[in-house]
């Protein structure tokens, strides 16, 4: 099975309810579950970061379908290649948003994203730090991660 790492930027088309949100993680989580999809998604100030880490074709896959989803728009693919090994192992689709603190494990997993994606797309290193620099300075961060759903 060859693993591939795949992220992308979007911009929310109506800000989603926490609810909404998190009954679309539920969704997320048991689809992925079955998949072998593991990852994060992030949301903040009208933004989408998603990680999605798995089989190439299954991680493929379920990208085209993601980039059909009307909840959002201008996907920017910001990373999509081979990797050795998970950064999520346990995480079928973990989802922070800016309401709480974030726990110091996932502030570092967010700074080694941070590393690999500058290290692919220098091009694209503003955006992505602007945007992770909102979700780590706030500390704010509200994670929803359903225990049933950790492997
Ligand atoms: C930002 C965003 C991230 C999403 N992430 C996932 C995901 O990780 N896994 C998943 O199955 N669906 C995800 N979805 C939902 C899919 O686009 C799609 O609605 C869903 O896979 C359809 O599943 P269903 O037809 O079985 O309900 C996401 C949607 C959005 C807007």
């Amino acid at each position: 099975m060859s693993l591939f790492g795949l992220m992308y930027i979007s911009r929310t088309v109506n800000t989603l309810t926490p609810t909404q949100l998190q009954s679309l993680v539920a969704r997320a989580q048991h689809k992925n579950q079955a998949l072998n999809i593991t990852g994060m998604l992030l949301t903040s100030d009208g933004y989408f970061f998603q990680l999605l880490e798995g089989e190439e074709a299954a991680v493929t896959r379920l990208y085209q379908t993601i980039v059909q989803d009307p909840r959002h728009t201008d996907l920017t693919l910001l990373f999509n290649e081979p990797m050795d090994k998970r950064f999520c192992p346990t995480w079928n689709m973990l989802l922070l948003m800016n309401t709480q603190i974030s726990p110091q494990q996932t502030q570092d997993k967010i700074t080694s994203l941070l590393a690999m994606a500058k290290k692919k797309y220098l091009q694209k290193e503003q955006l992505i730090s602007d945007l992770f620099c909102r979700f780590m300075t706030l500390r704010q961060l509200d994670v929803f991660n359903q225990t049933e759903n950790r492997q």
